[in-house]
């Protein structure tokens, strides 16, 4: 007879300690405030994290993390003790041209996304999941990201590879597409930022270009869904099939 399980649509985190490392911006603070009204107690860490970030949202600590130095990721975790979940959604790269690109570009992006994630499974005390963030370019790949997109199929390697390692703690890993309204292309022009979303939107089978909340929901149910474990969940309006 299998074993009785809580199902992933009741979705309550009442009681759990969520860390979401990346949770001062985009999807990570998207799935702060979505685990937090769920009842869970959150850690949102980042550069950036200050007490008055989350404002009136109840259960949410900020703390202060470097994932560019692992001195900062081992102090920060032997700081928090143990958690529920572990969330990584904090990243930075530095893509460029394949053949004329900066090798120390090529480099610290594997430390923005790549260590930082792996340094974070490694150091966080982990009870029941653990939750990376990878991207479309790994399995849909354009000129000019190579780095990004090797990067990603990396961290999908590593997540099913700790998801047999660290069993029975649960580790998946969410690809997203093209996300609006994050940090991400901040520092686009807003035009070219905007052409970019409605370009992608008139060709995604989805029609639209999904924002932070659009991946906070499906991250939450993994999180919470008992029989998913090295998974690798799409979020990309379809992106991937056409
Ligand atoms: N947005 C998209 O279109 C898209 C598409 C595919 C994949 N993704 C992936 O999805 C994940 C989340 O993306 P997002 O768009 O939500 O990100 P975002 O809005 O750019 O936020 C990035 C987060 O990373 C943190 N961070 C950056 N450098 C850090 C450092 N050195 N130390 C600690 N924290 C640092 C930032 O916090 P501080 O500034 O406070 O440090 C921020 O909370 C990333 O892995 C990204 O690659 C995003």
């Amino acid at each position: 007879m299998s074993a009785t399980v809580a199902g992933p649509l009741q979705e309550s985190f009442a009681g759990q300690r969520i860390v979401v490392v990346g949770g001062t911006a985009g999807i990570g603070a998207a799935i702060v405030r979505g685990a937090a009204g769920r009842g869970a107690t959150v850690i949102a860490a980042g550069r950036r994290a200050s007490e008055h970030m989350f404002g009136a949202v109840q259960g949410v600590e900020a703390r202060a993390i470097d994932i560019a130095s692992e001195a900062s990721i081992r102090a920060f975790f032997a700081e928090l003790g143990p958690v529920d979940h572990l969330v990584v959604t904090a990243a930075f790269v530095r893509p460029g041209p394949f053949r004329n690109g900066s090798m120390d570009d090529a480099r610290t992006s594997f430390e923005g996304k790549f260590w930082s994630q792996y340094l974070c499974a490694r150091y966080a005390e982990v009870s029941r999941s653990i939750l990376l963030f990878s991207g479309a370019y790994s399995r849909r790949p354009q000129p000019g990201v190579s780095i990004i997109a090797a990067i990603n199929g990396a961290v999908e390697a590593l997540g099913r590879a700790l998801a047999v390692e660290l069993a029975p703690v649960r580790v998946n890993v969410v690809s997203p597409g093209l996300i609006q309204g994050t940090d991400a292309y901040a520092k686009m022009p807003q035009d070219v930022r905007q052409a970019m979303v409605d370009g992608t939107a008139k060709r995604l089978p989805a029609r639209l270009v999904g924002d932070a909340d659009s991946v906070a929901g499906p991250a939450l149910s993994l999180m919470a869904s008992p029989y998913a474990t090295g998974t690798v969940l799409d979020i990309d309006g379809g992106g991937l099939l056409v």
